[in-house]
């Protein structure tokens, strides 16, 4: 069975969860679920770095033991990933006993090894970094990352023989060239490698530091944090002789950001080769979200953490955000109205509305259960079914390359080409002819299928919204239980079963820092006057990202209404649009001439539309109808078989805005 280990870094007790940690951890998840979803057996750590000058000062700013420090710090790690959907398998915390063991023998073997030596030395020290700076590194005589001045300290302390390794690893980098990735990375580590590379002090005084693991050869000493961090990959898995270590230390990969680089491109090679531990398979290494803070929304006045848009916008929505707009590797900035965007286009409008739809129709023409394939695809049904195999292809091949944007930018083809298809086919006109019921039954079938293959492609980016997907088209299996081989076999919806409509996936966000718009379960005022509009329902919300509501009707917001801009309009001209039976082509005067294609034709003669005053959505972005651009939409009602124009009262002045 293949089998896949994947790692984040243990994070620092000093700093309570922030977006950066979670980035990392959701990457860590996603992986993780993606490998399921593939069929690997897989294991997924994560935990807390206890030990050390930072969290001893830390924890004496806070007036409390740096243990009691380090479990209240550590519990808010643990707790916080469930609420982000992450399902580590173990939490390691660098206090556990079974942990400090390991390191003590791994230290006691590298020192039998010969590879520790004991020297004095003199050097420039970062209290912050917990490390002497080199000369090399040294900016204006401060440390490059603190910027803060350095102590001049000198110590007698054990130094681990890194040097040797130079040449070994230098090799390894060369004949493994995707061991660190991306490669922007493998090279900086490559360029810091054709420097003289010097010894590692490893071990600090107990008088200075006595927060650590004392080191089994000299009790006066505790071990070097970062000695101590690295080897929690291998503890936590029963190094030396656990079950679990045999089984996935072969492939095991690591997660980090590119501040910790060095530390893992080549301490923890060197600390791997000198204890005859194999090395890793990955080092996959993501730039540095950037939060501006100054730049923050606000809300009620108080600066929005990050982290705390996830309940508000929803956890999917931020897991989504997070995994789309990053590219790996590469850092990126994070800001709440982007977020809001992203959920808006992306979320509301193409998948929420593509699921609405398609449940929808299944629910008018066949009485909610799925359709059998009623007539053989036609070349649009064939299209479609491409794009999805394609998606298919392109989720397998890039995730485990780290192509996270680009499995979702894939997904997102298929979710936009599956809303054009409802446009073009139009379901609710072959609806009108029972002749075509075979045609309609295979064109929601081929739909139903899209959005069933889009539910397990999501799994492990969005593992709730793929739930509910699952369970609303009466796929019986949890995402767990997915595998991609099966689950995403064309046509292996169960026919005759019965889907649920269910409320928006996603519901659409008026602006940020505002609530999200309260759902009303009725359908208010759906049936009390006809429809304000000239097209079937379908069709308005065919217009892809244009800023349409969801389906199920609720309540909303002044403010929602209000974005909607509606003006009063004077036709100047109207022709019927060739070879279109409803269409007719319209220059209306709202103060400027916009030209709008309206479905009036049928009851409205070009000649009675020239010189009438109507009302019309001015802000709707253009459309093609016939293949004619239109730059608004004329507000009408439906009254059994006719349509009455929406006009003003009396004549005003064109482009008179309505409100
Ligand atoms: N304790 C060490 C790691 C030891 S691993 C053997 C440590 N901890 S940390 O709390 O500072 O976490 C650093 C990691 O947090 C980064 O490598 C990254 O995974 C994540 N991030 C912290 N801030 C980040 C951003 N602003 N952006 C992206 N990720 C960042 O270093």
């Amino acid at each position: 069975m293949n089998r896949f280990y994947i790692t984040t870094p243990i994070y620092y007790v000093n700093a309570e969860p922030h977006i950066g940690h979670a980035y990392t951890t959701i990457v860590a998840d996603a992986m993780n679920r993606f490998h399921k979803l593939m069929g690997f057996k897989t294991f997924f750590l994560t935990g807390t770095d206890e030990h050390g000058d930072k969290i001893a000062q830390a924890a004496q700013a806070a007036g409390i033991e740096p243990k009691a420090y380090a479990d209240r710090v550590s519990g808010l790690f643990r707790q916080i990933w469930p609420k982000l959907s992450v399902e580590n398998d173990k939490f390691i915390r660098t206090t556990d006993s079974e942990h400090m063991e390991v390191v003590q023998y791994v230290l006691q073997k590298v020192f039998d090894a010969g590879e520790i030596y004991f020297s004095s030395y003199k050097g420039q020290y970062c209290v912050g970094c917990e490390r002497f700076y080199t000369e090399r590194e040294i900016v204006d005589g401060k440390c490059p990352d603190h910027d803060k001045p350095l102590i001049e300290r000198e110590e007698a302390n054990y130094f681990f023989k890194m040097s040797k390794y130079q040449d070994w690893l230098i090799a390894h980098l060369e004949s493994n060239p995707d061991c660190i990735r991306p490669e922007r990375y493998r090279n900086e580590v490559l360029a810091f490698l054709r420097e003289p590379l010097e010894d590692l002090c490893i071990s600090r005084p107990v008088e200075r530091l006595n927060w650590g693991i004392p080191l089994p050869f000299d009790a006066k000493y505790v071990t070097y944090v970062w000695f101590d961090a690295l080897i929690n990959y291998v503890s936590a898995i029963g190094y030396p002789d656990g079950e679990l270590y045999r089984e996935f230390w072969p492939v095991a990969q690591h997660i980090i950001a590119k501040d910790i680089l060095k530390p893992h491109g080549i301490y923890w090679p060197a600390m791997l080769k000198a204890a005859g531990i194999p090395m890793f398979r990955h080092l996959n290494v993501h730039g540095y979200w950037n939060t501006g803070a100054g730049k923050m929304s606000k809300s009620h006045g108080t600066v929005v953490r990050p982290l705390d848009l996830a309940p508000v916008y929803g956890l999917d929505a931020f897991r989504y955000f997070l995994l789309r707009e990053m590219v790996f590797g590469l850092d990126a900035n994070f800001n709440e109205e982007a977020l809001v965007q992203r959920l808006n286009a992306d979320l509301a409008n193409d998948l929420g509305n593509l699921f609405s739809r398609t449940l929808a129709m299944t629910a008018r023409y066949f009485d909610e259960k799925i359709p059998p394939f009623g007539s053989q695809p036609d070349e649009k049904d064939l299209e479609l079914r491409a794009r999805v195999e394609e998606a298919i292809v392109q989720f397998r091949e890039e995730i485990p390359a780290l192509g996270f944007h680009k499995a979702l930018v894939a997904i997102w083809e298929c979710i936009g080409a599956a809303n054009k298809y409802i446009d073009y086919v139009s379901p609710w006109n072959l609806a009108k002819d029972e002749r075509l019921l075979p045609r309609l039954q295979t064109v929601v079938r081929t739909l139903l299928e899209v959005n069933r293959v889009v539910a397990v492609l999501i799994s492990p980016f969005m593992p709730l919204t793929s739930e509910k997907m699952l369970e609303r088209l009466a796929i019986g299996k949890t995402a767990a239980d997915l595998r991609l081989a099966e689950d995403t076999v064309w046509g292996s919806l169960q026919e005759g079963a019965k889907v649920s409509k269910g409320e928006s996936l996603f519901p659409r966000i008026e602006a940020p820092g505002k609530k999200l718009p309260k759902e009303a379960k009725q359908g208010a005022g759906k049936s009390a006057g006809g429809d304000v509009s000239p097209m079937p329902k379908e069709e308005i919300k065919s217009k892809g990202d244009a800023p349409s509501a969801p389906m199920d009707e609720g309540l909303i917001d002044i403010d929602l209404f209000r974005q909607v801009d509606l003006r009063v309009g004077l036709i100047k001209k109207a022709e019927k649009v060739p070879q279109s039976e409803k269409l007719v082509k319209l220059i209306v005067d709202i103060g400027e001439e916009r030209q709008i294609v309206a479905g009036i034709a049928k009851t409205h003669s070009p000649e009675d539309l020239v010189g009438k005053q109507v009302v019309l959505v001015a802000n709707l972005k253009p459309a093609k109808l016939m293949g004619i651009e239109s730059h608004g939409m004329i507000l009408a009602v439906r009254d059994g078989q006719d349509l009455k124009l929406v006009v003003p009262e009396q004549n005003v002045s064109p482009g008179g805005k309505i409100s």
